[in-house]
Formats: C-alpha cells, structure tokens, sequence
C-alpha cells in the first residue's frame, strides 16, 4: 500500500510544520479544483493509528509512506523541529507493531517553501539541502526503517511544476524545468550516500519513477521512431542517468539540450547520480501510444474507444508486463518494484452503507496477474505497492478523485472499507 505526506496527512499548521510549496500553490487561486487544499486532507496526523489499523486488516507486508520535509526541517534546512521528528516515530513503531514493514520515501511533491523562495530544484543549492535532510532522516529512523525511497517520479516533480505549471510551484519556464531535473538526480545520488553512511544496519534503498511504455501507433518505421522518441523523453531521461551513468545520447546533438546540460551538469555529477541501488520503484498507470507528425516527430495518438479510469486514463494491464520486460532488458536491474498502481472510480455510497468498486477489483486484478505473469517469465519483481489506502488530495484535481481501497467522506473523516479493500485482502491471503 502506497500513501504520500500532503496527500493525507493534513495538520499542516500543526506542531511547528513548516510551509511548502503545496501549501502555498493550492492555496492560490485557481491552481486546484475547486480550491481544494490539503490543510486537512484525510487528518491522518491524527487519525495514523486508524489508519494503520486498516492496513493490518488487508494483511498487508509492507506500507509506502512518504516523511513531510518541513515537518523535519521547517525551512528545509537548519533546525530540526523534535515534534516532527515524534510523528513519524509513533508511525513507524505502530506499523512495526503490525508487522507491517515501512518504505519511507523522502520526498513526495512537498519541497520546503523557503528552498523554493531561493530557487526550488532549479538551483543546485535544493540538491545539497536534499542531501542533508536524507542524513537527518537515516540517523533517526535507521534503527527501524530498512526500505527507503528517495524521490517520487522525479519527472513529474519538474515537468509538471516548472514546465507546465499543473503543480506547485506551477512554473513555466522549460530551461528552469531542465535545471530541476537534473538537480532532482542529483539530490537522489547525494541521499543514497547520505542513508548509505547514515543507516546503522543494512539499507534497502531505490527510487518510484513513474514510467508509460510507449507503443507506436502503427508499425512503420516513422511511427516506431516517434514512440522511440517519446520512450527517450518520458523514460530515459530519467533511466539512462540513474542506471547508465549518461544522459541519453540523441539528446546531445540537438545544440539545445547540449547547451542545456552542459550549463547544469558538473564533473562528477553522473558518477553521483548513478550511485548503485537495491531495487527500482516503477509507478504504473496507463501506457502511451504515439505516431509520426510533421516538424516535432511525434504526436500522442491514444485509442479512442479505450475504457479508460475517471483520470481519462486507458486501462491497459499488459502495458504494466511490457513494462517491466523492457525495463529489465535495457537495464538488467535485479530488484524491480510496482511501488504504485491503481484507479480512480467515482465511488459513492450505496443504499446498504457499503461502496461498491467491482471496475477497482477488475483494474486491480488484472494489473496484478501481469505482475505475476512477469515473475513467472523469470523477471525480478519483488513487490507490488497499490496505489491508494485512502481517497485522498489527488494534487491540482483536489479531492474529485477516489482512488482509495478505502472510502473516505470528507466532510466528517469517516472511513469505509470499499468491496475492493475486502477483495484485496483476500487476494493478500492468498485465497
Ligand atoms: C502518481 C503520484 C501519486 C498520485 C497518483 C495518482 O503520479 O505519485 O501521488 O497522484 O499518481
């Protein structure tokens, strides 16, 4: 099961939080449906150990939580704030109770408003910052926690806030975009050296990277270039630094990514970067399909009769097996992770007090046969995170998506297990 920070836990005012650039964004006008903040969110601050409870009841091994960087370090940097610090003890010593074992990831989304006041991840400054709060966060909670993630699909942390401005800090500003990713794989090697150093005891440490496949339209060859591509800029943007050591070499020709990345990148950076890691975290949702056009070289060209999610989303299960096929022939890496997958439905509650989601428990299914199709196909997969406990802030759509296996009404807090939280549990037992 996978949750992240600003998504659920609210009390963002509470116990010496710090601001981030969450709380800012949806804040500001127009930047989230309907105005929607995560002030309160799903008040898991204050609600974990229900929460936690429910986890134990689907029988779950493992729960992926992401650490708040401002409740640690209110401005990022500097002072630690003890209370902070609290919380995720009596998180991590409840799911340890359970015997649940905690992923905690470092980073989702929540960058420290007062990095961004000096520059966010475009300025590498963000990146030696990163470094440090990795340190602060191996030293404390090292003892207990074994599995750690660095960041949450670095890519959608600079496309989405500095390019296209969907998300805070709702930048556009394409070269600002580039600094920031490269910056975003450069505070995630500086953090696996940090845990490495930092952990007392043995550290199981990776990064979720959110991946499409990408399928060409038809089979010509302009269109397999074009999916060719789009793999480079959605993918291995990301994959060919982190597990290569490299930027994708097509990029260099092209004088404005050359210019781009030497203006960024430092000696020793890449070295940095591809630091080994024990396992690969795969977000996976959909696939992509794309075709040749004029001047750019490609265009999205999605099916239009796809059943798709309440995202807009196709539904596309094998998309999840190519996935993880290609990635492991590209990249031969010998732990991989579904560290997210599942749906938004527009659940309700029926008549009889209980929500049913049979299209969640379908989706879900079938995601979870590819998976073990690709074990069985001898590709190293060793688990698989569902995306999500509860219905939650999905980001600039606010609180109009449910992707929880459990619903949560939001006016009052309540929580009810949906048919696929009862489905889920089921499948876990192994019945
Ligand atoms: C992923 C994010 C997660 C959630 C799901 C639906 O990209 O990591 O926070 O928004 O999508």
């Amino acid at each position: 099961m996978a949750t992240s920070a600003y998504q659920i836990e609210g009390a963002c005012h509470e116990d010496g939080r710090g601001p981030s650039i969450w709380d800012r964004f949806s804040h500001q006008r127009g930047r989230t449906r309907g105005g929607a903040t995560g002030d309160c969110a799903c008040d898991h601050y204050h609600r974990f150990r229900e929460d936690v409870a429910l986890m134990a009841g689907l029988g779950i091994q493992a729960y992926r939580f992401s650490i708040a960087w401002t409740r640690i370090l209110p401005t990022g940097s500097g002072d630690l704030n003890p209370h902070g610090l609290d919380f995720y003890d009596r998180l991590v010593d409840e799911l340890l109770e359970w015997g649940i074992t905690p992923y905690a990831t470092l980073f989702h989304y929540d960058l420290p408003q007062r990095l961004q006041d000096q520059g966010g991840w475009p300025n590498r400054n963000t990146a030696l910052r990163f470094g440090e709060y990795a340190q602060v966060i191996g030293k404390r909670f090292g003892d207990r926690v074994d599995h750690w993630i660095t960041h949450n699909e670095p890519t959608i942390t600079a496309t989405l806030g500095y390019l296209t401005g969907e998300h805070a800090p709702g930048q556009r500003n394409p070269p600002a975009a580039f600094r920031a990713l490269h910056h975003i794989l450069l505070s995630h090697g500086l953090a696996v050296q940090a845990l490495r150093t930092a952990v007392q005891g043995p550290a199981r440490i990776g990064i979720a990277i959110n991946l499409t496949p990408i399928y060409p339209a038809t089979p010509s060859a302009q269109d397999c270039r074009s999916a060719d591509l789009a793999h480079m800029y959605y993918g291995r943007m990301v994959l060919d630094p982190l597990l290569k050591g490299c930027y994708p070499a097509e990029l260099t020709p092209a004088w404005i990514w050359r210019r781009l990345i030497e203006r960024v990148a430092r000696e020793g950076d890449l070295e940095t970067i591809s630091t080994p890691l024990d396992f690969v975290g795969v977000n996976y949702y959909t696939r992509a399909v794309f075709r040749h056009a004029p001047l750019i070289g490609l265009r999205p060209a999605s099916p239009r009769k796809a059943e798709r999610t309440q995202m807009g989303w196709e539904i596309y299960s094998p998309g999840l097996y190519d996935l993880l096929a290609r990635l492991h022939a590209d990249y031969s890496h010998s732990n991989l992770i579904v560290t997210e997958n599942g749906a938004a439905f527009p659940d309700e509650v029926s008549a009889d007090g209980q929500v049913h989601d049979p299209r969640r428990i379908c989706y879900l299914a079938d995601h979870v046969d590819q998976v073990r199709r690709a074990i069985a196909d001898g590709i190293p997969v060793s688990g698989y995170f569902v995306w999500t406990l509860l219905d939650n802030f999905e980001w600039a759509l606010g609180y109009t998506r449910r992707f929880g296996l459990v619903y949560v009404d939001h006016d009052t807090q309540q929580r009810i297990p949906k048919d696929s939280y009862y489905w889920y549990k089921k499948v876990v037992s192994g019945q």
